[in-house]
């Protein structure tokens, strides 16, 4: 069959491979195909997936958007996209290429030979042959695709699941150069490809999936509430690759940067006995959280999350003050290093490691109450939040506090980590991917102050008959900054009323005041409000303010970036009022 595709910028694009090897085999006609049109389609199909359309193709800024979407996904780093050139609005119909039967047959050897841009780089993926080297350029996962060259495709496709999709095989289909041998097709059938996600903990089934690999969920709104101690089990996950599988008794902490020789190793058993052990009660939020109303004012890349990527618990562990001191930290480093750089044990195809780092000064301080956390709620790390040992930094954003944690580095410059770099900072609305500049912003640390309705939901119905509303929900503010009041309204922000604050766990009222710039555990807060006469409908809204003052502002547009991320607007739910059915008689 004809492969057939307009594209206005077809004449300045040549014949693709596939389109080569079928003029050699006579089989179908030449049309051209418009390279850049693969790429933008290849673009929309991982934004659809979870993370968002992606609108522009060209320029250099498409490798910052790919990037954040991929690695909220899995991939990462490395994206040396192909900046094409070529005007990629009119590309309309795609056909499939020729019966297969018209097709050569290969061995694996032969495809084995193909793995470079000179030689050509061929992949193989359930039994056909793809010569896809003209697609190296355009993968929006960079030259990272290369490691698959010369072999299957799947065990890759099964690390970076956004591929399973009918666009991306389309895509693939159109690379398609012939068949493997029936011999090599049984050879790799007998290999079982392996799925780095496969050992994966169990989770539990009330979760809120937003990705499944990797792994992101968040609790119910309305179970979030329930508890001043978020249960781990329903604790919100957020991982970006495969959570790997740690030995407690080989794992080793490495400490590396400070003056005194050779690096500090600390198994699990030093650090728990060699330091003094410390427990906090610590909320811990991804700067994706509410990231779903953003959505609604203009699309943004990354996962959908709701109200709830936010959680609370308890941490015990070393202070990494302490673990810092014993590994050669003297006031005189603070001269020359400013940043203490954390990486995890968990790795996409390539090695890379998740990484991050926090200010020195945070690291260091008494009252930053920083810990090498190997207990949440009193029991070892779970292996979704980090076993056998967690970085938690208090009053950061969730992306700092790095899980299954491998080297600590005292270093002079941040975490060169792609989250680091070009991930979890925010920028104008008038920034687009166009536009962006990873560089000029700073990465998050600190997060704003941050509240919203768990109960009741968006569209709940209220029977007039109750005469009241109860509204609750959780209030908490980045940097130690203890929230003080918590104000809601029940029509749509013309009046206020202030909300109960309840904090630990025993739900105290007045709550208790945390140490001075300590504040790091959310409150949960309450109202119950007489139901205004004669409303139909309400529209709930909440703002909290910390003791600095600071507020949330009113609406997300303002606020917009296209990441996503630090969405703090005031929380508005509605709700319908059910009239009596004596009452709507009389209406
Ligand atoms: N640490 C590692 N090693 N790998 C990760 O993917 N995700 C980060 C952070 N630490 C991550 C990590 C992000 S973005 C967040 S919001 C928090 O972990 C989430 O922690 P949780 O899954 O325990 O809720």
């Amino acid at each position: 069959m004809l492969l057939l595709r307009h594209c206005r910028g077809l004449t300045r694009v040549g014949l693709l491979k596939t389109q080569r090897v079928q003029l050699l085999h006579g089989a179908v006609l030449p049309v051209a195909v418009c390279a850049g049109s693969l790429c933008a389609r290849w673009g929309s199909s991982h934004g659809g997936h979870e993370s968002g359309q992606y609108q522009r193709r060209n320029g250099p800024n498409w490798r910052h958007a790919l990037a954040g979407l991929l690695a909220g996904t899995g991939a990462v780093l490395a994206y040396g996209l192909h900046h094409s050139q070529t005007d990629l609005a009119a590309t309309t119909i795609v056909q499939p290429i020729a019966p297969a039967s018209s097709l050569p047959i290969y061995t694996q050897d032969e495809v084995t030979k193909h793995r470079s841009v000179e030689e050509g780089v061929w992949v193989t993926y359930k039994g056909s042959v793809y010569d896809i080297t003209e697609f190296v350029s355009m993968h929006p996962g960079g030259d990272k695709i290369l490691l698959a060259a010369g072999g299957a495709l799947e065990p890759f496709w099964a690390l970076y699941a956004v591929h399973s999709q009918d666009h991306v095989l389309e895509i693939l289909s159109e690379y398609k150069v012939g068949e493997l041998s029936a011999e090599d097709r049984r050879k790799q059938q007998s290999v079982k490809s392996t799925d780095p996600y496969s050992t994966d903990p169990e989770r539990h089934p009330a979760l809120r999936i937003n990705s499944l690999k990797p792994f992101n969920a968040e609790p119910p709104p309305e179970i979030l509430s329930d508890n001043y101690i978020t249960p781990s089990a329903i604790f919100f996950k957020r991982n970006h690759l495969p959570v790997p599988q740690v030995d407690p008794k080989s794992y080793r902490l490495q400490v590396e940067g400070l003056p005194g020789g050779a690096p500090l190793r600390l198994s699990l058993e030093e650090l728990k006995t060699r330091f003094p052990k410390h427990t906090i009660t610590a909320t811990l939020q991804c700067a994706g959280n509410r990231r779903s109303e953003m959505n609604k004012v203009k699309q943004v890349k990354g996962l959908n999350w709701g109200i709830a990527a936010i959680s609370n618990a308890t941490w015990s562990g070393a202070r990494l003050k302490d673990v810092l001191l014993a590994a050669g930290y003297r006031p005189e480093v603070a001269r020359q290093t400013s940043h203490v750089q954390f990486e995890g044990l968990d790795s996409d195809v390539t090695g890379t490691t998740y990484g991050a780092s926090i200010p020195l000064n945070k690291a260091v301080s008494e009252e930053g109450d920083v810990l090498l956390a190997y207990q949440m709620n009193g029991e070892d790390l779970p292996a979704d939040h980090g076993y056998p040992v967690r970085v938690v930094v208090p009053g950061t954003v969730g992306a700092r506090n790095v899980k299954w944690l491998g080297k600590i580095i005292v270093s002079e410059e941040e975490s060169s980590s792609h989250w680091q770099q070009n991930d979890y900072k925010g920028f104008s609305p008038a920034t687009d991917w166009d536009t962006v500049d990873f560089k000029s912003a700073p990465a998050i640390q600190e997060l704003p102050i941050q509240s919203a309705i768990t109960q009741p939901a968006e569209g709940a119905v209220v029977e007039r008959s109750a005469e009241e509303v109860t509204v609750k929900g959780y209030a908490w503010s980045g940097g130690g900054r203890e929230v003080v009041r918590v104000d809601v309204s029940l029509d749509g922000g013309r009046t206020w009323q202030v909300a109960q604050l309840l904090s630990s766990e025993k739900g105290q009222v007045p709550a208790p005041s945390p140490p001075p710039g300590r504040a790091w555990a959310w409150k949960l807060w309450e109202l119950t409000a007489p139901l205004p006469p004669a409303a139909q409908e309400l529209e709930i809204v909440c703002k909290a303010v910390d003791n600095s003052y600071n507020m949330q502002p009113d609406s997300v547009a303002p606020i917009w970036n296209l990441r996503g991320v630090l969405s703090n607007a005031w929380h508005r739910v509605k709700v319908t009022v059910k009239e009596d059915e004596g009452e709507q008689r009389l209406l």
